[in-house]
């Protein structure tokens, strides 16, 4: 077989495989149809900052923080990587300096919007933010609304015993008349995936059982 034809049939095997290549930080990876860009990049042991994302459940997208920037057919973008989908040849950039940027700017948000979090201070100092450029309006609170508990459990425990309710500014996990919900099974899986220790404070009643 010639060189030529030796290459198209390693192309032809190649696509159909039904695997994705394309690179994180200049190094190729492989993925299947499907994957997410954060997926793959923990298959590759690449490190993405996360909050509202479990693997237990649907990815939502809504803290932003595993931002990465994409590179294709000269269009640059900042995208979410938990609900980015992989695409053929697609370059992407864990850590340029325009992840870095919104990076920041998603922690200093949360900092400004969660002081009381621990586990978000600690998040934030990992990344290089120890401070916020915005206003605290609330000191005692926690809770990003990544809805991640609200997800586990009505995806993982399949009850729904808690909700993301109200709108914008007003939105809050809650439940029935803010007590336990009767259909609450005390399972704890809210506590578990909650990334930020705001469940605690949240229905104190649960963690404490
Ligand atoms: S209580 Fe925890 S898991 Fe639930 S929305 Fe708030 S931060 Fe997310
Ligand atoms: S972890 Fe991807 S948007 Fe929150």
């Amino acid at each position: 077989m010639n060189a030529k034809k030796a290459k198209k049939e390693k192309a032809k095997k190649e696509k159909g495989d039904g695997l994705i290549r394309f690179t994180i930080n200049g190094q190729s990876v492989q993925a299947r149809e499907g994957w997410t860009v954060l997926e793959t990049a923990r298959q590759y042991g690449i490190h993405i900052p996360t909050l509202c994302f479990h693997p237990a459940v649907h990815p939502i997208g809504s803290c932003r923080l595993c931002v990465v920037e994409t590179r294709q057919n000269n269009l640059t973008r900042v995208v979410a990587s938990c609900i980015t989908p992989v695409s053929e040849g697609v370059e992407v950039l864990t850590d340029s300096e325009e992840v870095q940027n919104v990076r920041r700017w998603v922690l200093e948000m949360l900092l400004a919007n969660c002081p009381a979090s621990l586990q978000i201070r600690e998040l934030a100092q990992e990344c290089g933010v120890t401070s916020t450029h915005f206003t605290v309006e609330h000191p005692e609170d926690a809770c990003p609304r990544c809805g991640l508990c609200v997800r586990a459990c009505d995806e993982v425990v399949g009850v729904r015993a808690i909700s993301l309710g109200n709108r914008g500014v007003f939105k809050e996990v809650t439940a029935p008349y803010h007590q336990r919900s009767t259909d609450c099974i005390r399972c704890g899986t809210c506590l578990y995936v909650c990334p930020t220790g705001a469940m605690e404070q949240l229905f104190p009643q649960v963690s404490s059982e």
